[in-house]
């Protein structure tokens, strides 16, 4: 049950300069279910999942979107999991639009109606941003382990246009699926998309078992840049695309999640807030609830949120580099599963002393035959990609 009135977080810290933090943040991930039909090896999410029968309530969800909203959050992303995997996601976001948030709901797709899009979108969805695991649709349903999936996420595409709505399209992109690249973005013309996130996979969470099966060469990542820059000039008006670099490729790290607690808070289908959504990882931290405190309290006090946020946290080479406001020492939870320390520099970085060893093992491992996937099956990992 949750404890907080809607309008709890009137007593609330206001947002000021008194605290490490200067600015509300300014998008939410509200991942409302771990739930999901698809078994992706990339699977973002926390090694161990949330049930359901943790979930946040209806009301729960509906005081997180006005909290939200007082806070000064402008964009909601709602997330999973799959979010349509709640049957009260039209409750969810009629009340996020009525508070007046951008609505962006991440989906893989699969559960979708056109009738439940469009009722979606009456209640005010902003965006959808649908997931596609390659073009070839045989290869897509083997990576997801989800029979007729990438058929269906071609018709939700293409519902997604025919209502009007925004479309971004989402292509995680791994050695089983990079030379379908230039068709991917063929795709993403085709049904209309605005944008395309062509996003080389991350190697945490439960990627990080699958990585060798993932991992690219060095040169297949090159060639993809290629094609990407290539691509952008060639669509300039007509097809926005993002491209993420694998950390192992890069010289830098990414400033992951725009900097720890500036700018996008997490909260999980159980109502735990983070500042990302692998801190549960990290050890020493202490996560408040959304049933137990208000967000902006959380936000602006909470002992994760201040934990690492700026720069005083930092040990060199961060702590004396200048580009130290710029990517913020990259990754923590990449930097604690590496190297056993969450305040040390990210070995995605070139000046991080474990980087050359750490590159070392994406160009071997990228140069052997991939292992099987161990797919991602709630309670259950496989190699056997045999549901849907
Ligand atoms: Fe970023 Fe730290 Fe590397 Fe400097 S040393 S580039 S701040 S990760
Ligand atoms: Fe946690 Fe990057 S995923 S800081």
């Amino acid at each position: 049950m949750n404890e907080m009135a809607p309008g709890t977080v009137a007593e609330a810290t206001p947002v000021n300069e008194s605290t490490n933090c200067a600015r509300a943040p300014i998008g939410l991930l509200a991942e409302l279910t771990h739930r999901c039909p698809l078994q992706c090896p990339y699977c973002s999410n926390p090694v161990e999942l949330e049930r359901a029968n943790t979930e946040l309530s209806t009301e729960d969800w509906q005081n997180v979107m006005r909290q939200a909203a007082e806070l000064g959050v402008l964009q909601i992303h709602l997330s999973g999991g799959e979010p349509t995997a709640r049957r009260d996601l039209e409750d969810i976001v009629a009340t996020a639009a009525e508070v007046g948030l951008y609505t962006n709901l991440i989906t893989a797709g699969v559960l979708l109606t056109k009738e439940r899009l469009q009722k979606l979108r009456d209640l005010g969805l902003d965006h959808v941003q649908l997931s596609i695991q390659d073009v070839d649709p045989e290869n897509a349903n083997r990576i997801a382990a989800y029979k007729g999936g990438a058929e269906k996420k071609h018709e939700v595409a293409k519902w997604v246009r025919e209502l009007d709505m925004p479309l971004t399209i989402n292509a995680p992109l791994h050695r089983q699926n990079i030379d379908s690249l230039p068709r991917i973005i063929d795709y993403a013309v085709e049904v209309g998309a605005g944008r395309l996130e062509v996003a080389h996979i991350q190697y945490y969470a439960w990627a990080l078992k699958n990585r060798a099966a993932l991992m690219p060469t060095r040169e297949a990542f090159m060639k993809t840049a290629q094609i990407v820059d290539e691509a952008k000039e060639r669509l300039k008006g007509i097809l926005v695309i993002d491209f993420v670099v694998p950390d192992y490729y890069a010289k830098y790290p990414k400033p992951c999640m725009g900097g720890w607690g500036r700018g996008i808070m997490n909260v999980t289908p159980s109502g735990r807030v983070l500042p990302c959504h692998a801190a549960e990882s990290l050890p020493g931290l202490e996560f408040d609830n959304v049933r137990d405190r208000p967000l902006a309290d959380i936000w602006l006090q909470g002992q994760a949120f201040q934990k690492f946020r700026g720069t005083d946290w930092m040990k060199e080479p961060c702590r004396s580099c200048p580009r130290k406001e710029i990517d913020f020492g990259g990754c923590r939870c990449q930097a604690f599963a590496l190297t056993g320390d969450p305040a040390n520099t990210d070995p995605a970085c070139s000046l991080s002393p474990l980087h050359k060893e750490w590159a070392e093992v994406a160009t071997q491992e990228s140069h052997v035959e991939p292992p099987e996937f161990i797919y991602r099956r709630m309670g259950k990992p496989t190699t056997e990609p045999t549901r849907g």
